[in-house]
Order: C-alpha cells, then structure tokens, then sequence
C-alpha cells in the first residue's frame, strides 16, 4: 500500500525542503525582455510562466512581488519572450541577478540583441524563438478570503512570433532541437529537452 505524506500548506509542509516547485515541474522560462518608459532595458527569467491560449496566442507569467519587468510591462504595455536553451543557461541565469532597475541585464549578462518589429524590447539574437507580446490584462493574486497578495499574474498576447528557420523540418517545428531547458525544483535544478525523451500518444477520437 502507498504511504502518503499529506500537508496543509497554510500549516507548512514538515519537510527539510520545499517541494512545490519540484513537484510542478520542469517549468518553461518565460525569458522576458521589456523596457521601461524612459526606455532603458530590461531581461529576466520567470518560471512560473505558461502558454496559456491558443488564438490568440496569450502567455503569462507571475512576479514574487513588483519587480522591474512588471513595472515596466504596466507602463509600456509591451513584452518580448525569449526561449531559453541549453546554450544560453547561463546567460539566462545572469540575467536573473538582483540589480537595480538602471542596470542593463542584456550588457550584464554579453547578450547580443537584435530588433523586435512590433514593439520596443529588444529580443535575445542567439534565442532560435521569440515572441513578441501585448499586454493583455495585469491581474494582483490574492488569497482564497480574497486578501490581496504582492504577486502579479502579467498575460499578454503574442503579436508576432520569430523563429529560426533552422528549427523547422519540413515546416514542422522541432521542439527538442533548440535543446530547451526548463525549472525544475529546489535552488539549483534544470532540465534539458532531448530528442530521446519524446513519445508520441494521440487523443482518443
Ligand atoms: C530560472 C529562474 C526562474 C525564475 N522564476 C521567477 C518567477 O517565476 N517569478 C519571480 O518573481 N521571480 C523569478 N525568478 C527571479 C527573477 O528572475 C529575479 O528576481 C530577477 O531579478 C527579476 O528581474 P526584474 O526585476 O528585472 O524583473 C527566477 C529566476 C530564475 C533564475
């Protein structure tokens, strides 16, 4: 018989580490460039992130707190995402550092840019995806009483979506060919998408 271990998370979890974030995983980064409104620039990783809509392409991310990017996406109403690779792992993980809002992330971490044709950021030039996005609703979360928390929920729309060609097969785009890498748990864990972890299953008719 399976032994559970069950916990109230209000109550706290009686574990040595957290496992929420390990347990919802790996997560793709949400890998977002913005600007503020005086236009200086801005990138950083966000793991709680997903695509969340088909037409429109709608994605979202959430922020511990009212960090930069948030600000600058609520005063300019424009993103980019950028897929983040095996390649660029640590230069993503740079772009992470706690920095004050003057500080140019893409310089911090030796990114090249190149031009979005939309909207204001920049994009990452070595990302073989990118997306660029508007801002389509900026939601506070709160408790299940309804208590306000310092967590933004930020959705925006893809409004036009670069890839490198080099990832298309025949025009079929090859997810593990970009080597992605995404969050797993605890400080330190990622993963890597390789072609040997694909399966195929389709949904009953
Ligand atoms: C892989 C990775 C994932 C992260 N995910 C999140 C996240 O989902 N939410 C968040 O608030 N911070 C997250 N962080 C921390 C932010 O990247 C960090 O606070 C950063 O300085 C925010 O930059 P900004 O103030 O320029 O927006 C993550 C960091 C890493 C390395």
């Amino acid at each position: 018989m399976t032994e559970w271990h069950f916990y109230e998370p209000h109550a706290g979890h009686r574990l040595p580490h957290d496992p929420l974030n390990a347990m919802v995983a790996p997560r793709p980064i949400g890998w977002i460039s913005s600007v503020s409104a005086e236009g200086a620039r801005n990138i950083a990783p966000y793991s709680f992130f997903n695509l969340l809509n088909y037409t429109p392409p709608l994605i979202g991310f959430s922020s511990m707190g009212w960090k930069d990017s948030v600000a600058n996406i609520a005063a300019t109403g424009e993103f980019v995402w950028n897929l983040a690779t095996r390649e660029l792992a640590g230069a993503m993980n740079a772009t992470s550092a706690t920095v004050g809002a003057e500080v140019d992330e893409f310089d911090l971490a030796g990114l090249e840019t190149a031009p979005s044709r939309l909207v204001r950021p920049e994009r990452v030039a070595a990302s073989p995806v990118a997306f660029e996005c508007r801002l389509t609703q900026l939601i506070r979360l709160t408790t299940r009483e309804g208590r306000e928390l310092d967590q933004w929920l930020v959705i925006g729309e893809a409004v036009g979506i670069h890839i490198a060609t080099a990832m298309l097969e025949d025009g079929v785009y090859q997810t593990a060919r970009a080597r992605p890498i995404l969050r797993g748990g605890g400080p330190a864990d990622y993963f890597e998408i390789a072609e040997a972890n694909l399966f195929h299953m389709r949904r009953p008719g």
